[in-house]
């Protein structure tokens, strides 16, 4: 997701310096290549060391260095700079850059640089409420300085409340968002993820194998092109993604109320959930007892909420999945226009790397126009930005 990237990390003086060392890890993972400034107070907590092997360039420390200054360091790392992070930032800092103080390497690269900033404050409560500090932030962020907010805990002072450093992985989301074009911004999206299950007995349910990657991703990338996001998803071990706000549900019949409740306010339904197309006609009370050799159990037929959705739709996009085992482009032809939707998104669940689960999908994109798109095997990630660009594309052609 960074590749091509080039981040400037910048580590100022706090206990949380620490936590900047996984932030640099996740940074790297994604491809990204990091930059790290230290402070001299940030390097009474962590050594360069740590970061330089980590990062694999060198770390800068020194506005004045013999070697650096042949090419002028600061300047020429500032216009390198796609994102400069800093974190932790402390009020130190954060008062220096609002005041256009520039003393040292980190404070110096940050004024030459072009690039967006991302401040994570990290300091202790009473400094963080202190109206002057609240000033400076409020200052830069006129200027157009992005901040990650630092959440309440206990801090490392002895005090509890806000001032505590955020994750380093909401940090990093926040970076990726940063980097993102807000292409989706004033949308409003509602993307359903993950399988329902419908209970037999306290102990029982039907269900499917849905593991909720492919709607989750479409939630973090819509998140990150700038929409407003509402995630339903039925039952998964997937963390709720940040900046969205999630609703979990059960059943198929609570996947429908809670979508039919936030359908008005959507520009945008993206329905990549595994939803069960029948329940039991009964739900026992209790655990039915074991008895013949076989056993029957009764279904009934569950609302289909793509095809509600598709009978009043108005102005909103509505993007529908078709999860097939055979005749894939058939089936989805059917769905595309019974479901009356905009883009069919058709995947065949038997496919290796496809469908549920894995990391990846093979997808094909069914237009109205009867324009199919193939892309082959893709990361969930990449296949949620590409129905997304397609997203953005139909809405712009709407205006
Ligand atoms: O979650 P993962 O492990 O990442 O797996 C991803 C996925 C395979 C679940 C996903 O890529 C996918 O194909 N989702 C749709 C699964 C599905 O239920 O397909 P379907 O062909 O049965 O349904 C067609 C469409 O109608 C879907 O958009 C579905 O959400 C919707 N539907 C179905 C039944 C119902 N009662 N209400 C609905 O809205």
């Amino acid at each position: 997701m960074l590749n091509g990237k080039t981040i400037i990390l910048g580590v100022t003086g706090g206990i949380a310096a620490y936590k900047s060392v996984e932030l640099l890890r996740l940074l790297t993972k994604a491809g990204g290549d990091v930059h790290v400034i230290m402070t001299r107070s940030a390097q009474e907590f962590v050594t360069p060391l740590t970061f330089q092997t980590l990062s694999r360039n060198p770390v800068q420390t020194e506005l004045f260095n013999l070697m650096g200054e042949r090419e002028i360091g600061h300047i020429s790392l500032a216009d390198r700079a796609d994102l400069f992070v800093i974190a932790p930032a402390t009020a130190n800092v954060i008062g220096k850059l609002a005041c256009g103080i520039a003393d040292d390497m980190l404070t110096t690269t940050v004024m030459a640089t072009r690039g967006t900033v991302v401040l994570a404050p990290a300091m202790n409560v009473n400094m963080y409420l202190n109206p002057i500090y609240q000033g400076n932030e409020e200052r830069l962020r006129r200027h157009g300085y992005l901040f990650v907010d630092p959440v309440k805990g206990d801090l490392a002072c002895g005090w509890e409340g806000e001032g505590k450093l955020q994750t380093p992985e909401i940090i990093f989301q926040e970076v990726l968002k940063a980097l993102t074009p807000s292409d989706l911004a004033g949308e409003s999206l509602l993307v359903t993820a993950g399988p329902t299950r419908e209970e037999i007995d306290p102990v029982r349910y039907l269900s499917n194998h849905s593991s909720g990657k492919m709607g989750y991703a479409i939630a973090r990338a819509a998140w990150r092109r700038g929409a407003r996001v509402t995630l339903i998803s039925g039952p998964t071990a997937l963390p709720a993604p940040w900046g969205v706000e999630m609703v979990s549900v059960e059943s198929a019949g609570e996947m429908y109320d809670a979508v039919m409740a936030r359908a008005g306010g959507s520009s945008v339904i993206i329905k990549a959930a595994a939803v069960a197309d029948y329940r039991p006609v009964l739900r026992a009370g209790e655990k039915l007892k074991k008895q013949g050799g076989t056993m029957t159990l009764e279904l009934v037929k569950n609302r289909d909420i793509l095809t509600e959705l598709g009978k009043d739709k108005g102005r909103r996009l509505l993007v529908g999945f078709a999860a097939e085992t055979t005749e894939l482009l058939h089936n989805a032809r059917k769905k595309l226009s019974e479901k009356n939707v905009d883009l069919l998104v058709a995947n065949d669940v038997t496919e290796v790397g496809a469908g549920f689960s894995v990391e990846t999908n093979v997808v094909h994109l069914l237009h109205r126009d009867g324009r199919v798109e193939a892309p082959g095997l893709l990361s969930k990630e990449a296949v949620a930005n590409l129905i997304l660009t397609r997203v953005g594309e139909l809405l712009r052609e709407r205006e």
